[in-house]
């Protein structure tokens, strides 16, 4: 069996049309997802495999996607790490007790994904063995920053005014916090890779709020560590912010083979930054999915004039799937990038 298309995207290699994934593609969108989340609770669903398997496969059954992402939640890792959580119906994360201080962060523990995670893993080999050969299965995890600044807002933040004050005021607790965050997100990535993902995504969603400066000072070394240890796997690594125009240039020295960028930049210029050497995902706005759909098959088209069929396109939307998304325009939208790209002679 020949290689999903996607693998082959990541790796900048002939395709015999452009890959289409999209970012929370399983979820309230859906009518099948609303339906089981009726019985069972967003942390249920995620804990109990099987559940995770068959919310996992509800957009690969409707649609003719070209990779599978896990089911899961990049706040996952924080119980093992001993910072508890929840989920709140219409108010998204709660964490019970924020990172106030320096003593506070410096109780976070490093976790074992094996033993704090291993419905995840399990997850994984169930998706796995049910996928098609022809479709990728990948695998997640929030990147430090991210997850420190939920860890320390305590839930989702407009100025992130707690995480950088602690960043500012103790340094030093600050990158203990980070290595801590860093070590546990390589294990559990590597772990996922060897439970059967084929690639794997650093979700770092917010880390656009920082300067260039405090960025490289407060944020970079960390990236690099997760991506340096899992360099061996081989296997594609994707790197994913938001509002992310002025930290691409950094990107190229992280060690992930593919980026993952917003609608805010344009796709050509992320090419031209970046793709001599890395693969580009995305970036389609997610409000998009609203529009008549003229407008939007248009800015589908526009997107793939600007990829002009250079190799290394991944389509993806900039961020993910809002939850009153109309199911037709997904379907449309994955249609046509598929028709629009399709190369003949390519890829044998
Ligand atoms: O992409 C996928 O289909 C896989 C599933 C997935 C979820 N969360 C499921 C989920 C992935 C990849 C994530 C990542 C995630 N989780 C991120 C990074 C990506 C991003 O969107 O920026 C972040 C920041 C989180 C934290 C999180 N989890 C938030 C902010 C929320 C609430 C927002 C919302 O949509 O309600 C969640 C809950 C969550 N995670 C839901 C889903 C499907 C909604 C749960 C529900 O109400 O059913």
């Amino acid at each position: 069996m020949d290689e999903p298309r996607f693998l082959k995207a990541c790796r900048r290699q002939p395709v015999d049309c452009t890959p289409v994934w999209m970012m929370r593609q399983a979820g309230r969108y859906m009518k099948e997802y609303r339906e089981l989340r009726q019985r069972y609770s967003m942390l249920e669903v995620c804990k109990n495999p099987e559940l995770s398997l068959q919310v996992t496969m509800q957009p690969i059954q409707r649609f003719n996607l070209d990779a599978a992402i896990i089911f899961a939640d990049i706040l996952l890792p924080l119980e093992g790490m001993g910072v508890g959580f929840g989920f709140q119906p219409d108010h998204g994360p709660v964490i019970h007790q924020p990172l106030r201080d320096v003593r506070a962060m410096a109780k976070v523990r490093v976790c074992d994904p094996q033993q704090s995670l291993g419905f995840v893993l399990q997850a994984l080999r169930l998706v796995r063995a049910e996928l098609d050969a022809s479709i990728a299965l990948i695998g997640f995890a929030g990147a430090p920053f991210t997850l420190a600044s939920y860890m320390i807002e305590g839930g989702h933040s407009r100025n992130f005014l707690h995480t950088k004050r602690l960043m500012y005021e103790h340094p030093q607790a600050w990158q203990g916090l980070m290595e801590k965050v860093a070590e546990t997100t390589a294990d559990y990535l590597r772990a996922q890779a060897e439970a059967g993902a084929q690639a794997l995504q650093l979700f770092d969603s917010w880390v656009g709020c920082l300067s260039p400066g405090d960025y490289d000072a407060y944020v970079f070394p960390h990236v690099q560590s997760i991506f340096s240890r899992l360099s061996t796997l081989n296997i594609p690594l994707i790197y994913f912010g938001t509002g992310t125009a002025t930290l691409l240039p950094r990107f190229k020295q992280c060690g992930a083979t593919v980026i993952g960028v917003d609608w805010r930049v344009p796709l050509r210029q992320a090419f031209d930054l970046l793709g001599d050497g890395l693969a580009i995902q995305g970036n389609l706005d997610p409000v998009a999915l609203f529009a008549p759909r003229n407008l939007l098959l248009n800015k589908v088209d526009q997107l793939l004039d600007e990829a002009a069929g250079r190799p290394g396109h991944i389509f993806n939307l900039g961020h993910g799937i809002l939850p009153a998304t109309p199911v037709e325009n997904v379907e449309a939208v994955i249609e046509r990038v598929h028709d629009k790209t399709r190369r003949t002679g390519a890829a044998e």
